[in-house]
């Protein structure tokens, strides 16, 4: 066995089921999960604050030499999203910044940005990293990579579910909305746009409960040396 352990890639549409699959499995095979869809997050809620126009490439340059993004483990075992040493986990979950990630997600620099730290992150294998160019940019040669998928009105109403849970008040039509935009935006933009990596596994888990999903693909990782 592999003591180093893998990368395992998990990619896909929104609210897809990514991170519940990713923490489980992290849980399951004592690996590190990464987030980077917080990280584009976080990058998306400081441009906000600071009301920063991101279509200008000056102030997107300057403003990613004033952020630092890290994840921390609280004391509930719930790891939160750190910017600038502040704990921005909830912000970073609120429609307004759902609103303004994807096309802040598209912007060359913020890739470049956030890529580099992921690679970095992940260095150390034995690690799960979910977003939507895992397998096909930033660990191209992760050892297992899993494309995940699910019907548009089973994720919408998966989210809402979370999103109430969470105090938000939102609709089920604001939240389909949102993800069939980002969803657009992440598949159509010219930079690592949202792809299935050719030797990617697809699991569409419409019909699966988190623990058939769970069981199903720490089968496959632990065959891949996991
Ligand atoms: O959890 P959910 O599916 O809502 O999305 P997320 O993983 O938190 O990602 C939020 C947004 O960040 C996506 O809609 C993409 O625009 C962007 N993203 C990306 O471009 N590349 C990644 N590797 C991860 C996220």
């Amino acid at each position: 066995m592999n003591k180093e352990g893998i990368i395992i890639a998990v990619d896909g549409f929104s609210a897809c089921g990514k991170s519940t699959l990713a923490k489980q499995l992290a849980l399951a095979l004592g690996y590190t999960y990464i987030d980077t869809g917080a990280m584009y997050r976080a990058v998306t809620y400081f441009f906000l604050r600071e009301q920063l126009d991101w279509n200008d490439e000056k102030s997107v340059q300057e403003a990613l030499t004033s952020i630092q993004i890290d994840f921390r483990r609280e004391e509930d075992g719930s790891l939160h999203t750190y910017l600038n040493g502040e704990d921005v986990e909830k912000y970073i979950r609120t429609m307004e910044v759902s609103e303004s990630v994807s096309p802040v997600a598209t912007i060359s620099a913020v890739r470049r940005f956030l890529v580099k730290q992921q690679q970095a992150l992940g260095e150390k294998k034995s690690c799960i990293l979910d977003g939507r160019d895992i397998g096909t940019i930033v660990f191209p040669k992760a050892g297992l990579k899993i494309f995940l998928t699910a019907d548009p009105e089973e994720r919408a109403r998966r989210r809402l579910k979370e999103l109430l849970e969470k105090g938000q008040s939102v609709s089920l039509a604001e939240v389909a909305k949102n993800l069939t935009e980002r969803d657009h935006i992440d598949s159509t933009r010219e930079d690592s746009p949202l792809r299935q990596a050719e030797d990617a596994v697809i699991i569409d888990n419409t019909v699966l409960s988190p623990e058939e999903q769970l069981a199903m693909i720490k089968t496959l990782a632990e065959m891949r040396g996991a």
